[in-house]
């Protein structure tokens, strides 16, 4: 697992190609995952969202379409000068690591974080700090990458640490999309990052599969 700072390095440089590349390998998928994300972050009134590792804001935008106000947190300076020149709106950007976040206790009625707790190398700390701002009866939405099971296995280990590093090697950084495949074989598996997340507080806990289990969508509460 890369360093914080590694971290930051590699997203200040991908920036350029970021979201063309994450349309085009998902063949668009990414943005129904992060529509069903918004869809289920909403909850009968007008929510004040912190979207964790907001990126380039994708899912801000989404969740703004749906009339919250976003606060968006990234390490990234790059990635949010992008978020910054796309959104419109109630959407405040702050230069942030998700291990020290710069909030009081109880500030949000939701926290989101699409594609971003797998690059996180102290899961633990990152969603202690989470369900720290949170209010209490409010919940927390993470969009993640997953190793399908069964017959798409094989295939789709091959996509990834193949395909994506070749059509990467074209538009942006290869390594970088090396460590996307190595960092999603590495990531925990759905039953056990739901135990991790019960361990940091969250209960009543549900998970989605969304494309063949490639991706997941956890949502907890605080109680
Ligand atoms: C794969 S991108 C996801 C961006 C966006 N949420 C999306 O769905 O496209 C992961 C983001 O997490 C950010 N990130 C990684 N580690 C972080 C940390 N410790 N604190 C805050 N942001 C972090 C990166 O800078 C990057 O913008």
């Amino acid at each position: 697992m890369k360093e914080t700072g590694s971290i930051k390095s590699m997203f200040d440089k991908i920036v350029r190609r970021y979201d063309f590349l994450n349309h085009l390998l998902s063949l668009g998928q990414d943005i129904l995952w992060r529509k069903k994300m918004a869809k289920e972050t909403l909850n009968g009134k007008t929510y004040f969202v912190l979207d964790l590792a907001t990126g380039t804001g994708d899912s801000a935008k989404e969740l703004l379409r749906k009339g919250m106000k976003i606060v968006g947190v990234d390490i990234s300076f790059e990635m949010l000068k992008v978020a910054v020149r796309k959104i419109e709106g109630n959407f405040i950007p702050v230069s942030a690591s998700a291990y020290q976040l710069p909030f009081k206790n109880q500030s949000f009625d939701a926290v989101t974080c699409a594609f971003g707790i797998r690059n996180m190398h102290d899961t633990e700390k990152a969603l202690g700090e989470i369900n720290r701002v949170i209010k209490k009866g409010g919940r927390v939405l993470i969009l993640e990458f997953s190793l399908p099971q069964g017959l798409l296995r094989k295939p789709y280990l091959f996509y990834l640490k193949k395909f994506i590093p070749f059509v990467a090697s074209i538009f942006s950084v290869r390594s970088a999309y090396e460590y996307l495949g190595l960092s999603i074989e590495k990531f925990y598996n759905p039953s056990d990052f739901v135990n991790i997340m019960e361990k940091c507080g969250f209960k009543k806990i549900k998970t989605f599969s969304l494309s063949f289990g490639t991706v997941y969508l956890y949502i907890g509460e605080k109680i």
